[in-house]
């Protein structure tokens, strides 16, 4: 992709579309609905995920952080929808590791009663194919705790390669982790 003079000339989205989800960026109207999903989410969270304890001031200041990031294009920070009921699903995103490589990374989370239903699997599968296709990807990456199996479960489902494991390379809230590195490029077969 041309890299424009300016980062914030960047053309993104506006919202994807997948058969049952809804990605798109995060409003301040969102801030109820946001809170209410971690907060029915904390144990489920806690394990993986360091916001898990956020109190609702904190959420709202997240939120706004996410939003300036987001028109700055230093990260695309993007909420999951239910398409057909509209109910606030987890978060996931884009996070620009360098805009002229092409690469990215993608993070997720869902709230628990939305978990094993495929509405990550499909949200990773629209963010990855917008990268490559409108983005010019080279390279997009997902890493998780090498203990987080669904996590690694969602990249594998998807074709992400295994390119390494990374040990005792960050903080986990029980000590220190070992982080598993997923990518795709654009010569990799499509995804499954
Ligand atoms: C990681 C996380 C997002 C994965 O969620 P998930 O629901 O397991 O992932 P997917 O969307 O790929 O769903 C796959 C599951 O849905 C099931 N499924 C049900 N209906 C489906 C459908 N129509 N299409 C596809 N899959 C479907 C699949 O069989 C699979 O179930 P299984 O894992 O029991 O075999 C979720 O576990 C989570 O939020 N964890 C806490 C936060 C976290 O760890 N984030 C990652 C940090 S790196």
């Amino acid at each position: 992709m041309d890299i424009p003079p300016f980062q914030t000339a960047i053309p993104v989205f506006e919202e994807l579309r997948g058969p049952r989800v809804l990605v798109r960026p995060y409003r301040t109207s969102d801030a109820d609905d946001v809170y209410a999903a971690v907060e029915a989410s904390r144990d489920h969270l806690r394990p993986w995920m360091p916001f898990a304890d956020e109190t609702a001031d904190e959420l709202r200041d997240w939120l706004a952080h996410a939003m300036a990031r987001w028109l700055l294009r230093e990260e695309l920070p993007a909420g999951v929808w239910e398409a057909a009921s509209g109910r606030y699903l987890g978060g996931s995103g884009l996070m620009i590791r360098d805009w002229r490589i092409g690469y990215f990374e993608i993070g997720y989370w869902l709230r628990a009663d939305a978990e094993g239903k495929g509405y990550m699997a499909e949200t990773v599968r629209l963010l990855t194919d917008y990268a490559f296709t409108s983005l010019g990807a080279n390279r997009v990456e997902i890493r998780c705790d090498a203990r987080n199996t669904r996590s690694s479960a969602v990249a594998e489902r998807l074709g992400f390669v295994r390119e390494g494991r990374l040990r005792n390379n960050a903080h986990a809230p029980d000590g220190l982790r070992d982080t598993l590195i997923f990518a795709r490029t654009p010569d990799d077969p499509p995804m499954g």
